[in-house]
């Protein structure tokens, strides 16, 4: 069985928790796209893991884990976790493999995200990793590739070709110093020789997996609506964040994936710029961010925080081929006397029940509400949905109802036994 999991909103979904779950009962995990912009927090016993890249299915024994040719890496952030890893006596020798055809991001794409950040007028949010340049280099065709590293003289060649136009832009557009061949070159074949028994063809081993019936989760980052096609452009990221990029990202064709999970939060959160209609206003959203802890994993930036909007996880169903839902930190909407689900817009008199393709309308739209009774506090965790609150049951089955799909699985907390499974 080859499982696809996506995020419905913005990101920051709680994929993490149901990637750990799913982790377990895989073979192969499987990063496809993003960098480490995305990142998600394990806690083992006492040691608290942050992964960034690699994906957390590493701290189960005997689970292969990959990272695909979609991902963009940053070699540095790699080693980082490859060291930490290593220093918790955890074996990942046979068990972590990494494309030779992912891109890597460059001292200069960190710089250039950055710069080109403080100069726009309407700010993306971007976390400043150089995810976007190193994407646009490798559709310019002028990006550095894992297997490059492996080839010192080709790699020479491309690094000199990228700095001696890149160099020029940042001293004659952003009045920037430029950077350092030798200072490049010589860090990143470092790298090369670090990497270089992981280093692999990704897709030929995922595909020799599924021959074998082997069982596959590809684990997207961020979300649908931070989708560079699909998502609220340009506030996005700048990778294929559906379901469809796991095949771009893998090597793994398109009728081999069996099931496509959807996660989405009972809410709704956003960080970075962007329209965000069902957003709450600033002191319950103050509230809300508290009660959910709502701080980025990888910024510490406080999430915007908002009621769930049906219009935009409708799209999500329609663009990912969701067949299941996970619903996230349900928790968090306990003890409210009323909770709401965005149901359409309105904008200059008129209705809108899917997802508008203008982004001002998006903008400037007033979200249509369902209004249902909330429930109070659980003195004790529901541990099936039968021993839900019978107001927080009818919310879920409402947002069942809308989205048209079957939810499986409701989180009420934080720790793994705080799952309901349907
Ligand atoms: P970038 O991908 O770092 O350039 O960021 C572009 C936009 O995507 C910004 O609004 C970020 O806040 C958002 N973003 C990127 N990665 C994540 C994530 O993992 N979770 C939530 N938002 C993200």
């Amino acid at each position: 069985m080859n499982i696809v999991l996506v995020g419905m909103q913005w990101g920051d979904e709680g994929k993490g928790k149901v990637i750990d779950i799913l982790s377990r009962k895989v073979d192969y995990i499987v990063r496809y796209q993003g960098g480490n912009n995305a990142g998600h927090t394990v806690v083992v016993g006492k040691q608290q893991y942050i992964f960034h890249l690699i994906p957390s299915g590493i701290l189960h024994p005997g689970k292969i884990c990959c990272i695909g040719n979609g991902v963009v890496i940053d070699p540095g952030v790699l080693l980082g976790e490859l060291n930490d890893l290593r220093n918790n006596g955890i074996d990942f020798s046979r068990r972590f493999k990494v494309s030779t055809l992912a891109h890597l991001i460059m001292p200069y794409h960190k710089n250039l995200d950055q710069l080109r950040e403080r100069r726009r007028k309407n700010k993306i949010g971007t976390t400043g990793r150089g995810i976007g340049p190193c994407y646009a280099d490798k559709i310019n065709r002028c990006g550095i590739r894992m297997i490059d590293l492996l080839n010192p003289g080709l790699f020479k060649d491309k690094l000199k070709d990228n700095l001696k136009e890149k160099n020029e832009i940042f001293k004659k557009v952003y009045q920037h110093p430029g950077f350092s061949f030798q200072k490049i070159y010589a860090e990143y074949l470092g790298y090369g020789k670090l990497f270089a028994p992981y280093i692999c063809n990704t897709a030929a081993l995922l595909n020799k997996a599924v021959r074998d019936k082997k069982d596959i989760l590809l684990e997207g980052a961020q979300g649908t609506f931070l989708d560079i096609d699909f998502g609220t452009y340009p506030f996005v990221t700048s990778s294929s964040t559906i379901s469809g990029g796991s095949c771009i990202g893998t090597g793994i064709s398109p009728d081999k994936i069996n099931k496509i999970i959807g996660v989405c939060k009972a809410y709704t959160t956003r960080v970075g710029e962007g329209p965000f209609p069902t957003e709450f206003a600033a002191e319950f959203g103050k509230i809300m961010r508290d009660k959910g802890n709502e701080f980025g994993a990888t910024t510490g930036r406080p999430r915007r925080c908002g009621w769930f909007d049906a219009v935009i996880a409708k799209e999500s169903v329609m663009l990912n081929g969701i067949s299941e839902l996970a619903i996230m930190k349900m928790d968090v909407l306990d003890g409210l006397d009323k909770v709401k689900i965005c149901t359409s817009y309105k904008y200059k008199g008129k209705i809108f029940r899917e997802f508008p393709g203008d982004l001002t309308v998006l903008s400037k739209a007033a979200p249509v509400y369902k209004q249902m009774p909330g429930w109070p506090n659980q003195r004790n965790k529901p541990r099936s949905f039968k021993q839900l609150h019978p107001n927080a049951r009818a919310y879920l089955l409402e947002l069942q109802k809308l989205l048209g799909v079957k939810i499986t699985m409701v989180s009420v907390g934080s720790a793994r036994k705080d799952t309901i499974f349907i």
